[in-house]
């Protein structure tokens, strides 16, 4: 089944190069829509989108005549991706204020599919610090950015700003090529877990779950088609990515045994409690007694028992350490049998729970790299890169 692309174009001078991709995404075996902003049309016609794509190309949205075929809610539900290129940094703002004042962003909104985006801009635009905000926000929501490129632009200046090359857009998702993960199932575990004391009171731990979001997001928008069972989080699910939630260990590792059969990928970002209370109580406890005891009692290592199963997915786990990172994410990866590992450092100045940012050390068997400091959302990027590299070597010669 071709994948079906709705292409946004943004009023941009890169505007021009939308035409290529709109050929090239259907010569790798997509079904193109075009949906033009406005200002698009001032760069570029209607009728050349049309003429390649084969369709007609939407650019209002109270036009009754286009509404009447395939109306914006349908044409929502109808896509698998949505790529906009060239993102202008007037789109990129409208998109991460979650307007909806024109047929694009109302588009954008009313879609559940991965929204990727190809910035195309001045480069003083796009270093200001409101472009960079928004480009935080969107990220944030899992958004794929991919560029710009640096290098000379239309306007004879140099600097990061040029809308990437649509071969290389291409490639960077993988269309036409077999992406590696289309049609693959992953499950992620991310949060925290919430280990009941009694019914008021729990003992967790600080993680945020933005790591775990941030990668769903990102192998979402490789084509995966993403569970992500999720401890207590204030985030929202990256588009495209199915949440199951859950409390406590016990309820993550039912859900990630219900799941995981027939999953390709094991990535467990989850922060699991690793002991819990042995006995919570039925009622609240009352300060009647000037010391209590807790007992706990070892939760199961839901990664572990993944990494056990005959066949199993490929196992991606995570390590935070405090001291040793190496030796200690190299014991982990030996013990539990993993096929990878990314070990960071925490309670230091390079990141960790809570974090907007962090670095990585990868580990797997023979291998290794370092992901320098860099926004979660970017580092989850690159560690999405590194996770199907390696995927794809151990599917060739398992
Ligand atoms: N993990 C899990 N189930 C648990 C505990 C951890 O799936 N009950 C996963 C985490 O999601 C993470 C990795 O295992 O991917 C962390 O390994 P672990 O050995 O549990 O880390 P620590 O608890 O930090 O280990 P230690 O205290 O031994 O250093």
């Amino acid at each position: 089944m071709s994948l079906k692309v709705l292409l946004g174009v943004g009023g941009g001078i890169a505007a021009y190069k939308a035409a290529e991709l709109v050929r090239r995404l259907g010569e790798r075996g997509a079904e193109v829509r075009v949906v033009m902003t406005a200002a698009a049309r001032s760069f570029i016609t209607p009728l050349t989108l049309q003429a390649l794509s084969g369709h007609e190309v939407r650019y209002d949205l109270l036009d009754p005549g286009a509404e009447a075929g395939m109306d914006h809610i349908t044409l929502a539900r109808w896509a698998d991706l949505v790529l906009v290129a060239p993102a202008t940094a007037d789109l990129m703002a409208r998109l991460a204020a979650g307007l909806a004042d024109d047929l694009l962003t109302t588009l954008a909104l009313a879609t559940t599919a991965p929204l990727v985006l190809a910035p195309a801009m001045n480069h003083h635009m796009w270093r200001h610090p409101a472009t960079q905000r928004n480009l935080a926000r969107l990220r944030e929501r899992g958004v794929r950015i991919l560029g710009p490129a640096q290098g000379e632009q239309a306007c004879g200046e140099q600097g990061p700003g040029r809308m990437l090359e649509p071969g290389e857009i291409l490639d960077a998702l993988a269309l036409g090529t077999g992406s590696p993960l289309a049609g693959r199932r992953v499950l992620v575990t991310a949060g925290p877990t919430r280990e009941a004391l009694d019914p008021v009171r729990y003992i967790s731990n600080h993680s945020s779950g933005r790591m775990g979001y941030a990668l769903a997001g990102s192998l979402a928008a490789r084509g995966a088609e993403l569970i992500l069972v999720s401890g207590p989080s204030a985030l929202d699910p990256p588009p495209g990515v199915e949440r199951i939630p859950v409390e406590s260990a016990l309820e993550m590792e039912a859900a990630v045994k219900a799941r995981v059969g027939n999953c390709a990928l094991f990535i467990a970002t989850a922060a699991v409690a690793d002991y819990r209370p042995q006995a919570p109580a039925a009622e609240k406890i009352k300060k009647n007694q000037t010391e209590i005891t807790l007992r706990l009692v070892r939760n199961p290592d839901i990664l572990g028992q993944v990494a056990a199963l005959e066949p199993g997915p490929f196992t991606v786990g995570f390590a935070a350490e405090t001291e040793e990172l190496e030796a200690h994410a190299l014991a982990k990866l030996r013990t539990k049998g993993l096929d990878m590992i990314a070990a960071n450092l925490v309670g230091g100045e390079t990141g960790g729970f809570e974090r907007a940012e962090n670095a990585l050390l990868v580990l797997w068997p023979g291998g290794r790299k370092a992901l320098p400091l860099s926004p979660k959302p970017r580092l989850a990027d690159a560690l999405a890169d590194l996770i199907v590299e390696r995927y794809l070597a151990y599917t060739r010669c398992p």
